[in-house]
């Protein structure tokens, strides 16, 4: 195992550096090199099989999976249930080898072992995930894509039913560089806060798609479109350019060059 090869290559090391410091001085070096050892050693140790088993476990037994069906209820079910007034939800946008390219591994990884550490805390707050491999209906509709979180707040209905608006955050992640580190700075500091809330179209709750029930379809024409080829809009959209500007009147092509781009994926704002 690694800690213990390095234990064992750093200990002969502190042995020769002996000399003739009283004992007890002697000893809290010793302690001191040795806690430094073990420090430096166990980074490299920390994503072992026993550790990540023990998050997944964990985080299997206290995050909820999301799906086109079951996400409105499960994020608003057991609202009235508690004392507080809203309910925070970290949704944590995950993703295979078809919306991530296999590379979200990593950040899916650190999700776990925060998950695991925070769901201890007192007031720690739900967490949920979507996999867009399994659900790219959903993801479309919401038009999020992995790795990312999206933090909703949502209130309680008040008294006559009617339910004030959750307030969502989108944060794209880092697939490189997302850490442990990197999700409590965002969940426990409260640094979700910066991002501005989300209040365009693809809201899930009352964007425009929503109240007018179009998110559904809306996804599913987009996970459509992303599953033709990739050059087939381009194609389209070129032809249908050309198309355009031969009927104009006074064609001007020199200005217009380029065969108008393809269409950028659905952006948000
Ligand atoms: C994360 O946890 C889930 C269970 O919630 C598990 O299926 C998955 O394999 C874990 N992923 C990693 C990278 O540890
Ligand atoms: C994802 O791709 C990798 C390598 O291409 C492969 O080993 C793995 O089995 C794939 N996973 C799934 C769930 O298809
Ligand atoms: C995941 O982490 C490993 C080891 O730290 C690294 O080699 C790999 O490049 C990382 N993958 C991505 C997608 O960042
Ligand atoms: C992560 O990837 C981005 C580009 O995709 C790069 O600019 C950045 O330096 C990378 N960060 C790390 C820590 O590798």
């Amino acid at each position: 195992m690694r800690v213990s090869s390095t234990l064992l290559l750093a200990l002969p090391a502190l042995a020769l550096a002996e000399d003739q410091i009283p004992l007890q001085e002697k000893v809290k070096g010793w302690f001191g090199k040795l806690t430094n050892a073990v420090s430096s050693a166990v980074p490299a140790a920390v994503p072992s099989a026993p550790v990540e088993a023990t998050a997944a476990k964990v985080a299997e037994s206290v995050q909820h999976h999301l799906t086109l069906e079951n996400w409105k209820d499960v994020l608003t079910k057991d609202l009235a249930a508690s004392a507080p007034t809203t309910q925070d939800w970290v949704i944590y946008i995950n993703g295979g080898n078809v919306t991530c390219f296999g590379h979200c591994g990593n950040v899916t990884r650190a999700w776990n072992e925060t998950v695991a550490l925070l769901s201890a805390k007192p007031h720690a707050p739900k967490f949920a995930t979507i996999d867009c491999d399994e659900e790219p209906v959903l993801c479309n509709s919401w038009s999020v894509g992995p790795p990312s979180i999206y933090y909703f707040t949502i209130p309680k209905p008040l008294a006559d039913q009617s339910a004030p608006a959750p307030t969502v955050r989108y944060i794209p992640l880092r697939r490189n560089a997302t850490t442990v580190e990197t999700l409590k700075t965002l969940i426990v500091d409260k640094e979700y806060e910066n991002t501005a809330p989300y209040e365009g179209a693809w809201h899930p709750f009352n964007g425009a798609l929503a109240q007018y029930n179009l998110a559904v379809p809306v996804g599913y024409i987009l996970w459509g479109f992303n599953k033709m080829p990739t050059w087939l809009p381009m194609v389209l959209i070129s032809f249908m350019s050309r198309s355009f500007m031969n009927r104009r009147m006074n064609p001007q092509p020199a200005h217009q060059g380029g065969a108008g781009g393809a269409a950028p994926a659905p952006g948000r704002q």
